[in-house]
């Protein structure tokens, strides 16, 4: 295995999750979470910190505070083997955190972006770039600094030499302003799920979203939750059912973990089926564990409980 395969660019965060509270939050009151967890956060985090888990030597490029939110952001993506070296220290800024409120099957987030929106098109490590296989960006809309610079980074990333892949991940402003003819030409794999695609596209049905698209991208991935995923490639559409989950516990980062799973088999030159397979896999993998990386030790753990839930392998 070579020492750089991936390479993620993206945002990073704490979540700060409270669960188990006495009623919803009311100005002016207060009231008492029975429990509380301080994790590693972040959409793009979760999919290099599973990546590497799965065995692909990972780095990350992105930017924390000089805090201690920053210290242990750091700390928890080496304890999974990610490659830090690419990870900046704002000390102008601090890191940014996501509150979780938990109530039953629902949540409500907070996020303060704080320095993840400090990334910027010069912080990718380009001298260097050209050493990786792959090149995956995650979480667009909250980046401010890299949201201009999308097609350039894509450009410049294709002509490093590296296959690439994007997902957008939700927009919380609702605008959807991402100029996807420009880009996806640049981008291998485009990976929204079905609600991204739809809302970017402003299509009301996954058929009519995937027309609108197509004729920009390459390989669009499209996740869809228990109904599976499906891939479109010159025009082809291949489909594939979700793997039942008898143990389900919370779908947080399914999206990711379906991203490191497909790009896994994508690096190892897989046909597209088995890319989708494995993306499905690890996606059901990521439900069966609550958060998105307790199911993601490290490859044998993996090993042993795909093979003992589902019954298969990566
Ligand atoms: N309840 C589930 N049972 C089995 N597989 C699931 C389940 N939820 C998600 N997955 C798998 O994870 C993938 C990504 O989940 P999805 O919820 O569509 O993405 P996102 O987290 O980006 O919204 C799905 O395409 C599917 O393969
Ligand atoms: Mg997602």
């Amino acid at each position: 295995m070579s020492y750089k395969e991936l390479i993620v660019v993206g945002e990073l965060n704490v979540d700060l999750i409270l669960n188990n509270i006495e009623g919803f939050p009311k100005i002016g009151t207060e009231i008492i979470a029975n429990n509380m967890n301080l994790t590693l956060g972040s959409s793009s985090a979760i999919m290099a910190a599973n990546a590497a888990a799965m065995g692909i030597s990972t780095s990350f490029c992105g930017v924390v505070g000089n805090d201690n939110y920053g210290d242990f952001i750091t700390s928890e993506l080496k304890k999974k083997n990610v490659h830090t070296e690419f990870i900046t220290k704002n000390s102008a800024l601090q890191s940014g955190i996501t509150i979780v409120m938990n109530y039953d099957q629902d949540r409500a987030n907070v996020t303060y972006c704080g320095a993840m929106e400090a990334l910027t098109f010069d912080l990718i490590p380009w001298d260097t770039l050209s050493e990786f296989k792959h090149f995956h960006l995650s979480n667009f809309f909250i980046q401010k600094g890299i949201r201009k610079d999308i097609t350039k980074i894509f450009k410049k990333a294709k002509e490093c030499g590296l296959t690439t892949s994007l997902d957008l991940q939700w927009d919380p402003e609702n605008k959807w302003d991402f100029n996807f003819e420009a880009c996806l030409p640049y981008v291998d794999i485009f990976m929204p799920n079905e609600q991204e695609l739809l809302a970017l596209t402003k299509q009301e049905t996954l058929d009519t979203a995937i027309q609108h698209i197509e004729k920009s991208a390459n390989i669009i991935v499209v996740k869809m939750g228990e109904k599976g995923s499906i891939a479109i490639q010159n025009k082809k559409r291949t489909t594939t059912e979700a793997f039942h989950n008898p143990t389900y516990v919370d779908s947080i980062g399914a999206g990711d973990s379906f991203n490191s799973g497909f790009i896994k088999k994508f690096i190892e030159k897989a046909p597209l089926t088995e890319c989708l397979r494995a993306g499905n896999l690890m996606g059901a993998l990521n439900t069966t564990a609550a958060g998105g990386t307790a199911a993601f030790v490290n490859q044998n753990i993996i090993k042993e409980k795909v093979k003992t839930i589902f019954n298969s392998e990566l």
